[in-house]
């Protein structure tokens, strides 16, 4: 058992703030920011978690059962679990076996895991380590030729939905990135990256497995045509060059032909336009606070949007689920999951595949332990009854 997978099973690591403290002491800043931080002034950021406070159970005591269900279906899938494993970009950062390890702990758990097109292993090898779904999230980084390269590789690796991203026409800017020398690290000269490096070289362990590992690959998954894997150091300027728009929804369904979920909404409008360009499931999402900064908590506007979808395809969620309470809260008000980010990632960071699995885990007991209490045998009974919300919601 290495030093970081003791420090993980210690009974001391309740809840994913304790792997978020592991992980900030494992990984050098300019890693961790990566990963925690969000975009300009992180309101979002803060609201996105925050928000859970204000809705308070209301629970139904003197009420016992055996078994809790914490099955259901998405997308027709069948998963053990009400959550994924959100799309994660540059997660073979935080470690070596980044999203082969993230993959093979949803498969282990009995859900789904979303892989990003920011991915440091190939698609084909992170599908292969999983015994569960496995979806391709989308960016048409590369261009379309690049795009449609993928989607067909993903199609013969076998996963089995398409999450087409909307909210990053631009990459947003998170300025601990900035200040902690990002660009400069992955892409710059010896002396550009001279000031960064003390926070570098204060964790050695990191250090050694990230250079045994080869240092910063090739995007593998994003192969432009006549010319190879993208450099990871293109990525912010080919993301602004490759914005998604609702017409690129047609071709990407034609090349496709699977079902696609649109992660990105935050208005009923966009949810609307999302079925009618023949979505299977949207995810309510500000990208974890790391877009567009001062937009809603995506728990806040997920009950315009449940009632604006009214049933017609699945609502997914994602944003500042850090507990069990937080999952069912947002199935309360009508998500029929919600992907974690953060989350899990805090687990890779702190000790590879075995902190995501225990990151899942401490979620699944949390679910398990919130569904007792609130007198809930069923995650697909959940619902507004379950729940106070705020008066100034309901006028929405
Ligand atoms: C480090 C990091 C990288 C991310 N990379 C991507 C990505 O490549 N594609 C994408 O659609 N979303 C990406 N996201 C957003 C997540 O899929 C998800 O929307 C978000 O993390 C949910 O918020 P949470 O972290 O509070 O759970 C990323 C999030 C983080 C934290």
């Amino acid at each position: 058992m290495t030093q970081s997978s003791r420090s993980v099973a210690s009974p001391r690591v309740v809840s994913i703030a304790d792997f978020r403290a592991i992980a900030q002491r494992r990984v050098p800043r300019s890693v961790f920011d990566y990963l925690d931080g969000g975009a300009e002034g992180e309101v979002t950021l803060r609201e996105n978690c925050r928000v859970y406070d204000d809705v308070t159970f209301r629970p139904r005591h003197a009420v016992a059962f055996d078994q809790c269900n914490l099955r259901t279906r998405v997308l027709g899938f069948d998963l053990a679990l009400p959550f994924l494993l959100a799309p994660v970009g540059y997660s073979r950062l935080m470690h070596p076996m980044g999203e082969v390890a993230a993959a093979r702990a949803a498969g282990n758990a009995g859900t789904a895991y979303i892989l990003s097109t920011i991915s440091g292993h190939k698609l084909e090898d992170v599908k292969a380590a999983s015994t569960g779904p496995v979806f391709y999230q989308l960016y048409l980084m590369g261009g379309r030729g690049a795009a449609e390269a993928v989607i067909e590789r993903a199609r013969v690796a076998g996963f089995s939905a398409l999450a087409v991203t909307i909210d990053t026409p631009v990459s947003g800017i998170r300025e601990r990135d900035h200040r902690n020398g990002m660009k400069e690290l992955v892409s710059g000269g010896p002396f550009e990256k001279l000031p960064y490096l003390p926070q570098i070289l204060s964790r050695p362990r990191w250090l050694a497995s990230f250079l045994l590992d080869g240092g910063i690959p090739a995007l593998p998954n994003v192969v432009i045509p006549g010319k190879g894997p993208m450099p990871l150091v293109d990525v912010a300027a080919a993301l602004a060059e490759s914005a998604v728009t609702w017409s690129d929804l047609t071709w990407i369904r034609e090349v496709w032909r699977g079902p696609i979920i649109v992660k990105g909404v935050l208005t009923a409008d966009d949810a609307r336009r999302a079925i009618d360009e023949g979505a299977a499931a949207i995810s309510v999402s500000n990208h974890g606070g790391r877009q567009l900064d001062c937009v809603p908590a995506s728990l806040r506007v997920l009950p315009e949007i449940v009632k604006a979808v009214d049933g017609q395809i699945e609502v997914l969620m994602d944003g500042g689920i850090r507990r069990g309470t937080d999952i069912a809260k947002a199935l309360c008000l009508g998500a029929r999951a919600v992907l974690c980010g953060r989350a899990y990632a805090y687990g890779l960071a702190a000790a590879g595949e075995v902190g995501v699995n225990r990151a899942i885990e401490i979620l699944r007991t949390d679910l398990d332990r919130t569904l007792r209490l609130l007198g809930c045998a069923n995650v697909g009974e959940l619902n507004r009854s379950y729940v106070n919300i705020p008066k100034s919601w309901d006028a929405d």
